[in-house]
């Protein structure tokens, strides 16, 4: 995700961009930057990091007076977050400029054809070759100075995800905005317009805004809107925001943990949106795009072992990770809490694997262990989010999540992603050392491809968990168990809600009950039991049992069509979902619903837990 905001008729435009893309820094913040016509051209300040480093770069006024702005704050998906990729992209000819939010597929072959034309580019970005596609139409004879129509035949030219804003420095009045899978605000105030990536930038100035569908643009001077769909004017409708800012941020959502946890289905469905295709005919092979990760097949070969190096959630994503890995490479796998192994000189060599994964790529122990693998001679990928991060630096390939900031310090969308990603590289990684015949493998990504959608039924269950919340909420203790990959889930689950409800919480493999867990077992002691049907399934009743005779509360995870379980439990949240590895990424969901319940009813700050920094940079 990024923050676009462009500005036309507002005197002190510059300032009113700054400020709005500071409001939209929740959508990114590893680069920034501004810039407004002058002199035929564009003055153009760019920053990595904040946007209070690109404000320093204005500290002595430039862009004072100025009426009309476009800027961008930025979440890195193609090429470093550093100076030369920050938005706005300017064409090779310096007149236009765009910001973009989204990701162009079809960026190379585009790249390809102006290449030919012997355009040269300055960045690692899809959106610079988006501006010099524009500059091209806005320079043909027959579209010469119509931006509204270079616009339109450039988009028509795009696959992908986008929320365009772009200026013609010859044009200063003007603000041509298109959308597609992105989303992109107009504000209409009077004698001025604004173009967002939602509306909180545009509240402080006006209410009425108009939310721009898929395939849509706007036209934006100060003092007229015009929407346009298949290059004809279209008529739209205006809402009046009655939210507050902060509101807007979380999208209407109370606390951005609950915004993320929703955002699950949509993150995992983007994932592999341009990584990974199954061909329809049963004979073919999945293709995988290995983008950020593109290593020779045989980097990939001669592996005597992997290692996931991980801490706190992501090391419960690598349990699951051993799994799948196991069983689609064949390749002895292991997770490791990065800051035990970094200090207990463990074993290695150059056939060992190291899979860093990490969702803010600055955890330190998980940093320092994988230096200590490299200097080792082991090979190093990374499954991370945060584009340039230390630790995907220390990485030979890095999986990139891509699933937007992370704002809540409790991780969820970040937590489902990396099971999903490590997924995604075992089955690849079974693909190439052909450990994993066609047809298994082919099922696994028709898996994989349709979790996102699985994932959304599993929201349904909400209110029934809120209910549950309700009930359970003021429990001194919570025992969390699973079998499998409901083990590593269960570690999930007792971490959600230790965290954000501050309930003492355990997570255990269901198996480890008899040695010892089950003496804490009394009628005060909630025990949530990942219990869907599957071959560990009649242990998981006989578990459920034990804890009955003990006058022990359960709640059972369960798949929807289990009939029986409901008479041995007090409650069930129902799942369409059998045991199996991509159905532990369903059972994460009413998990995170369950603690975030837990901690509203209790009072406490949810996005921001006491004593938790979102990313652990110290020892
Ligand atoms: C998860 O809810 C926690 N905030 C924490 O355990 C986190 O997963 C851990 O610190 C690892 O962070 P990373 O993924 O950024 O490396």
């Amino acid at each position: 995700m990024c923050g676009i905001v462009a500005v036309v008729g507002m005197p002190g435009a510059v300032g009113i961009v700054l400020e709005g893309l500071r409001s939209l820094e929740y959508r990114g913040y590893d680069s920034a930057g501004i810039a407004w016509p002058e002199d035929g051209s564009f003055a153009l300040y760019r920053a990595a990091g904040r946007v209070a480093d690109l404000d320093k770069l204005l500290a002595d006024g430039p862009g004072d007076g100025r009426e009309a702005a476009i800027g961008h704050t930025r979440w890195a998906t193609h090429g470093p977050p550093v100076e030369k990729n920050a938005h706005p992209q300017l064409s090779h000819d310096g007149v236009i400029s765009v910001v973009h939010n989204g990701i162009i597929d079809n960026f190379a072959t585009l790249r390809d054809d102006l290449v030919r034309d012997g355009i040269e580019f300055h960045s690692d970005t899809d959106t610079e070759i988006v501006a010099c596609l524009i500059a091209r139409e806005y320079a043909k004879p027959e579209t010469a100075g119509d931006l509204v129509a270079a616009v339109e035949a450039t988009v028509n030219r795009l696959e992908g995800t986008f929320a365009l804003a772009i200026m013609a420095a010859d044009q200063p009045g003007l603000v041509v905005a298109a959308r597609r899978g992105s989303p992109l605000a107009v504000g209409l105030g009077a004698g001025f317009g604004m173009v967002a990536s939602d509306a909180v930038p545009i509240i402080p100035h006006t209410r009425r805004v108009v939310f721009l569908d898929d395939d849509q643009v706007a036209v934006i001077t100060s003092g007229s809107c015009e929407i346009r769909k298949d290059s004809r004017p279209v008529d739209y409708a205006c809402t009046e925001i009655t939210w507050s800012a902060e509101a807007a941020q979380k999208d209407g959502y109370d606390h951005f943990m609950r915004k993320e946890i929703y955002e699950q289905p949509t993150v995992l469905e983007n994932m592999f949106r341009n990584r990974l295709r199954l061909p329809p005919a049963v004979d073919a092979d999945p293709e995988f795009v290995m983008d950020g990760i593109d290593l020779p097949d045989d980097y990939f070969k001669g592996i005597s072992r992997i290692v996931m190096l991980a801490q706190g959630t992501a090391y419960h994503a690598c349990m699951v990770g051993r799994n799948i890995l196991e069983r689609t490479t064949k390749i002895p796998s292991y997770p490791e809490y990065a800051a035990d192994f970094r200090y207990r000189d463990p074993i290695l060599d150059p056939s060992v694997l190291v899979i860093a994964v990490t969702q803010s790529g600055e955890t330190m122990d998980t940093l320092h262990a994988v230096r200590l693998a490299r200097e080792a001679g082991c090979k190093v990928i990374a499954v991370a989010n945060v584009v340039g991060s230390s630790i995907t630096r220390e990485a030979a390939g890095v999986f990139y999540l891509n699933c937007g900031p992370e704002i809540g310090v409790a991780s969820t969308k970040a937590f489902t992603a990396m099971i999903a990603g490590l997924y995604f590289l075992a089955l690849r990684m079974g693909q190439i050392r052909e450990s994993i015949d066609r047809s298994e493998l082919r099922r696994r990504v028709h898996d994989l491809l349709g979790i996102g959608h699985r994932l959304q039924a599993v929201l349904a269950t909400d209110n029934h968990i809120r209910k549950l919340a309700k009930k359970y909420m003021n429990a001194a203790n919570f025992l969390f168990l699973g079998r499998g990959t409901g083990w590593p889930l269960a570690m999930e689950g007792a971490l959600k809600m230790k965290e954000v409800s501050y309930i003492h919480a355990e997570g255990y493999d269901a198996a480890e009950m008899k040695h010892g867990p089950i003496a804490l077992i009394d009628e005060n002691m909630p025990v949530l039991v990942i219990a869907l049907k599957g071959r560990r399934y009649d242990k998981l009743l006989g578990n459920i049992q034990e804890i009955k005779a003990r006058k022990g509360k359960v709640i059972a995870i369960a798949s929807h069509d289990d009939t029986e379980i409901g008479k041995l439990v007090d409650d069930v949240i129902p799942i369409y979902a059998e045991s199996g590895i991509m159905n532990s990424i369903c059972c994460a969901v009413p998990l995170q619903l369950l603690s975030y319940h837990v901690a509203v009813f209790r009072g406490c700050d949810v996005d921001k837990p006491k004593n938790l920094a979102k990313s652990v940079t110290v020892e």
